[in-house]
């Protein structure tokens, strides 16, 4: 049989298919995979289906190099499928902001579209405000122009099933294709239903314990530091923000980058990949039954260096390496199981009615089962290896198909490099809880960052391959101008950078602006971070008015918003006057109130009807006057 082709050789995608056959691009922007992933799935399996066409799936940045490229491109497209995530404040991935910036600009497109058959499919949650909100608006201006839409857009909803979701959008999307793609006389090569190959890694195990460990981290020296290439940071300083009589953990955190390379500015992000902790490794290699010093290498090409079939393996991590290397840096061990997970578990149970078991909690049947058992119980790829004691899959299936890449958590850096320029300053609360099976969920970063090992106390510290993510979060370029700063908790964050920036600004000799900062907190006496500081940025003239909200004190809660009333005719002034409005922090919860609340500020203080209020705070918004950091 001859092995199945690549899907994409990169050098025939700017080759036109002049072969007869219908071409298909398949587009993603994609930050932790899934949304590649769904699009590779959705070529291989349309592949299958419909020989008589071509599939490219293809980074949304690699499409086209500029504007001119995309436009010219994308007139000739036919049939064209978009995978696109959207993030925090309603934002689409690095990937494709280049893109989603430019087409959504709002400038006249005529019927750029009326040759095109498409369809959007998008990866949110429905817990934030602006859900699926990349994807809403590629669909619709595609509509606009004249695009033919093949079937609604897809809503995919993290916080329950993303794969259900797209399941269910894919079943209304092949009675489309088939009338696109398919011959009356070939009509019946859809008969036999497709079932998707578990992926697989080829591993190489080396018995000589004196191999060299490889090591991502170990890329010091790249020129440009980014996700694919992090840079190793020591760990300078750490130490506990709240104090003793708190119940929870808020840790200061500064990384080390001096003669890394590395370089940000203030409200920027930085990007951290860490480590699981001891226990949670120690208990995967026993559910694996392999020992922990087991080195191997994985591999996605055969040995000849052909290609693997399965184009839905993500790159192999660096190796050789240890099983106890493996696990701890790159295998996500506590998030729940995805369906393609329990089916890949299932494959290599050696007790029938486990692997009967798993199979039924990944199939149609059992949607509500493991919407259930699997997604409201919270229960991690762990506590389900646990139960299914007979399921032992091989490495190369572990780390292809069973435990999702561990990704790097993002934090808004709360340093300004005019004040730190050789640290990047990180203020990270503990996830810390307990979940619906009982089990204590400890967020995997914030538990590696509450127990780093800093230099000031060993020289033997914690690191981390660590990197930098720009933002548009940043002070005005005119340091005259008034802003409003909004960010309890954490939240403090990039506004630390903003008044440490001022700082030294000022000390530079600028004119600033007013500029107000409302905090807020539980207690004061536990979770008042940063207290110290804040009061000498006042006393310094970098912050002019400090509002705290304290909400566990007192018989009732007393949030940032409500602060922001009593304030309301000083925050209209600021902002009438040419002022900027940030917001930073929790998304779900806190934002939103904010956003409410300013928009009252903005009726009541501006005589405006509501509508007036939401087209000015609209207004603001893109002006780049009204700025949210939200997670
Ligand atoms: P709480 O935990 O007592 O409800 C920092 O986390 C502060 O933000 C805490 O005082 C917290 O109060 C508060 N907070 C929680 N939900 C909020 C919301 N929707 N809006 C504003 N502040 C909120």
């Amino acid at each position: 049989v001859e092995a199945p082709k690549p899907l994409i050789v990169k050098e025939e995608l700017d080759q036109e298919v002049d072969d007869g056959k219908k071409k298909v691009t398949i587009l993603f922007g994609t930050q932790t995979g899934t949304a590649e992933g769904f699009a590779k799935a959705l070529a291989e399996e349309a592949k299958v289906r419909y020989e008589k066409a071509t599939f490219k799936i293809i980074d949304m940045d690699d499409y086209a190099t500029d504007d001119a490229e995309y436009e010219e491109k994308l007139k000739k497209e036919t049939l064209a499928f978009f995978f696109l995530a959207t993030y925090g404040d309603g934002e689409p991935t690095d990937n494709a902001a280049r893109f989603y910036k430019w087409f959504t600009e709002g400038k006249e497109r005529g019927n750029w579209f009326q040759n095109l058959h498409y369809g959007v499919f998008g990866l949110g949650n429905r817990q934030y405000e602006h859900f699926n909100k990349v994807a809403k608006v590629v669909d619709e201006i595609i509509d606009e122009q004249g695009g033919k839409r093949l079937v609604p857009v897809g809503l995919g909803d993290d916080d329950q099933c993303m794969e259900d979701d797209f399941t269910a959008w894919r079943e209304l999307l092949w009675p489309e294709l088939d009338q696109l793609l398919l011959d009356e006389d070939n009509s019946t090569s859809v008969s036999t239903p497709y079932t998707a190959a578990v992926p697989e890694y080829r591993v190489v195990f080396h018995d000589d314990a004196s191999v060299q460990e490889n090591s991502w981290s170990n890329a010091n020296g790249h020129a440009i530091h980014d996700i694919q290439h992090p840079c190793r940071a020591k760990v300078a300083v750490r130490r506990e923000l709240h104090t003793p009589a708190s119940d929870r953990s808020c840790t200061h955190l500064e990384f080390d980058i001096s003669g890394t390379g590395l370089v940000y500015e203030t409200g920027d992000h930085v990007g951290v990949y860490s480590e699981n902790c001891i226990e949670i490794v120690e208990e995967a290699e026993k559910l694996l039954g392999y020992p922990s010093d087991t080195c191997f290498s994985i591999h996605a090409d055969k040995e000849d260096g052909t290609p693997l079939s399965g184009s839905t393996l993500p790159p192999p991590f660096p190796s050789p390496c240890t099983l106890r290397s493996a696990l701890t840096r790159y295998a996500d061990l506590l998030s729940f199981p995805k369906k393609a997970a329990l089916l890949a578990l299932a494959a290599h149970a050696s007790d029938p009615s486990e692997a009967d078991r798993l199979r039924f909690l990944a199939s149609p049947a059992g949607k509500d089962e493991y919407s259930q058992w699997v997604v409201a119980s919270q229960r991690s790829l762990l506590e389900v290896m646990a139960d299914f004691p007979s399921a032992r899959p091989p490495l190369g299936i572990f780390f292809a198909a069973i435990a999702p890449r561990l990704q790097p958590r993002y934090y808004s850096i709360s340093s300004s490099p005019r004040i730190a320029s050789s640290r990047i300053h990180v203020t990270c609360s503990l996830v810390y809880e307990k979940t619906p099976t009982g089990r204590i969920h400890k967020g995997v970063c914030s538990t590696w960052m509450k127990n780093a090992v800093p230099l000031e106390d060993h020289y033997d510290c914690s690191w981390a391959p660590i990197f930098v993510r720009q933002s548009n979060f940043k002070l005005p370029s005119d340091t005259s101008l008034p802003i409003v700063m909004i960010g309890p908790g954490t939240g403090l964050a990039p506004f630390r950078g903003f008044l440490q920036e001022r700082l030294a600004l000022k000390e530079a000799g600028a004119e600033l602006g007013p500029a107000i900062f409302f905090f807020g907190c539980r207690n004061r006496r536990m979770d008042y971070i940063y207290e110290d500081e804040l009061n000498s940025f006042v006393e310094a003239g970098a912050l002019s008015e400090l509002v705290l909200a304290v909400s566990r004190e007192g018989p009732t809660k007393e949030y940032v918003q409500h602060k922001m009333m009593e304030k309301a005719s000083d925050i209209w002034n600021m902002i009438s006057q040419g002022g900027y409005l940030y917001v930073c922090g929790d998304a779900k919860g806190m934002a939103r109130d904010v956003h409410r609340t300013f928009h009252t500020i903005a009726q009541e203080q501006g005589s405006l009807d509501s509508s007036k209020a939401e087209s000015m705070v609209k207004s603001l918004q893109m002006d780049g006057r009204y700025l949210r950091d939200v997670w």
